[in-house]
């Protein structure tokens, strides 16, 4: 196990030369050493307007930026938009950015996503960096090169997968980070742990009280974890064709309550905390885990303050109908993220859907 009192501790996501550190520490904003690097290259800065009013002095000082070289764009998910990435490709030209100019994303998963899309088209692509400011960007989002905007038609719908040169994760930041944003995170925080580390979802258990008050010592080391597990799945598996697929533990039924809430009142890591209930729950009706573990997941989840249940009046035909979108269906079939045992999942379409649909029973209320 690491040692969660260093002051910062540092990984790696291999991927040959695309290869990249990522820092995790208290007070990595205005450390120049780190900036190094990116401090010899021309540099555009784009975050919003919430991480702006906290953060974008340290950043801008040790990178020494002038403001013609920042970028403060509204809040929330619209932000990752198109039109946005429109907006940044005339300023990025305007300003005459060479191509090798970095981009630096300050912000949460949707700056990063943005940025990062706007980094892989930018006169072909360019380098960029991951400044993550919420908990579920410094445990997912930041890591791993997904990047995007969200279409009309769907969310996360245009993209590229394009890998920072570097992830800056200060772990300081979440201190103003509102606790409903907070909790979206720990329920990322949790499926690492259900997914591929029983031993880490123990250390949750115990440690959840910490989390939840920002012991520095407890956040570093789940962020820590959780980003070690997502750089080994990504390591394996850059684009997707098989292991990756299992950080989307939860996700399907997650999306589903997401498309059904139309994206505006619940947040992912919410409808995430669901999901992996609803997961855990199916899991124990195929006989794959107890009952008993598949409680204990819930009720880690629920003693988060992350919601256990859908929202009111969704049914079991909501979810199949919605399921049925998913982006892991192949060749009609549904594929789901379940866990053969607590820390051990698999992406199956192997399943009886009998369980399914009482699990879907089991957790709505039934269509009129
Ligand atoms: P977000 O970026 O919208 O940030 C949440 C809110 O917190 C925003 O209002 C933001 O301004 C504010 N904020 C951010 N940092 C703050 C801080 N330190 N203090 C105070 N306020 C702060 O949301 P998010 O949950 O970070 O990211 C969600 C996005 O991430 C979604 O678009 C989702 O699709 C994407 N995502 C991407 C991946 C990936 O692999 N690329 C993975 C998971 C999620
Ligand atoms: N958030 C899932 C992934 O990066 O693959």
């Amino acid at each position: 196990m690491p040692n969660a009192s260093d002051p910062m501790q540092t990984l790696t996501v291999t991927l040959g030369p695309r290869s990249y550190p990522i820092h995790i520490g208290g007070g990595l904003l205005s450390n120049e050493t780190l900036w190094a690097a990116a401090r010899e290259r021309p540099l555009r800065l784009i975050t919003d307007a919430h991480v702006a009013a906290h953060y974008l002095q340290p950043v801008a000082t040790a990178l020494q930026l002038p403001n013609t070289s920042i970028r403060i764009l509204p809040p929330g998910e619209p932000t990752k938009s198109l039109a946005n990435v429109e907006a940044i490709m005339d300023w990025l030209l305007e300003t005459r950015l060479p191509r090798d100019g970095w981009l630096v994303a300050l912000g949460g998963g949707v700056i990063g996503d943005l940025v990062g899309f706007c980094a892989s088209i930018y006169q072909r692509g360019v380098d960029f960096v991951q400044v993550p400011t919420t908990l579920l960007a410094q445990v997912d989002s930041s890591v791993g090169g997904k990047t995007g905007v969200n279409h009309a038609r769907g969310k996360n719908m245009i993209g590229a997968f394009h890998q920072p040169r570097l992830v800056l994760a200060d772990t300081d930041t979440l201190k103003t980070l509102p606790r409903r944003e907070l909790l979206a995170g720990i329920a990322e925080v949790i499926k690492y742990g259900m997914l591929g580390d029983a031993a880490f979802l123990d250390w949750i258990e115990q440690h959840l009280d910490g989390l939840l008050e920002l012991r520095d010592a407890d956040i570093a080391y789940a962020v820590r974890r959780s980003c070690e597990m997502k750089a080994d799945i990504v390591a394996r598996d850059e684009r997707e064709s098989s292991v990756r697929a299992l950080l989307n533990l939860g996700h399907t039924f997650a999306h589903a309550i997401e498309t059904y809430t139309g994206y505006t009142q619940w947040l992912h890591g919410e409808a995430v905390g669901t999901g992996l209930c609803m997961a855990a729950d199916l899991s124990a009706r195929l006989g794959w885990i107890g009952r008993d573990e598949a409680d204990r997941c819930i009720a880690l989840v629920g003693r988060s303050g992350l919601p256990t249940r859908p929202p009111q009046g969704m049914t079991g035909d909501d979810f199949g109908r919605l399921m049925a979108l998913d982006k892991k269906v192949a060749s009609g079939q549904l594929r789901l993220v379940l866990m053969r045992a607590v820390g051990d999942a698999v992406l199956t379409a192997d399943f009886d859907p009998d369980a399914l649909r009482q699990t879907l029973a089991a957790f709505t209320t039934a269509a009129d």
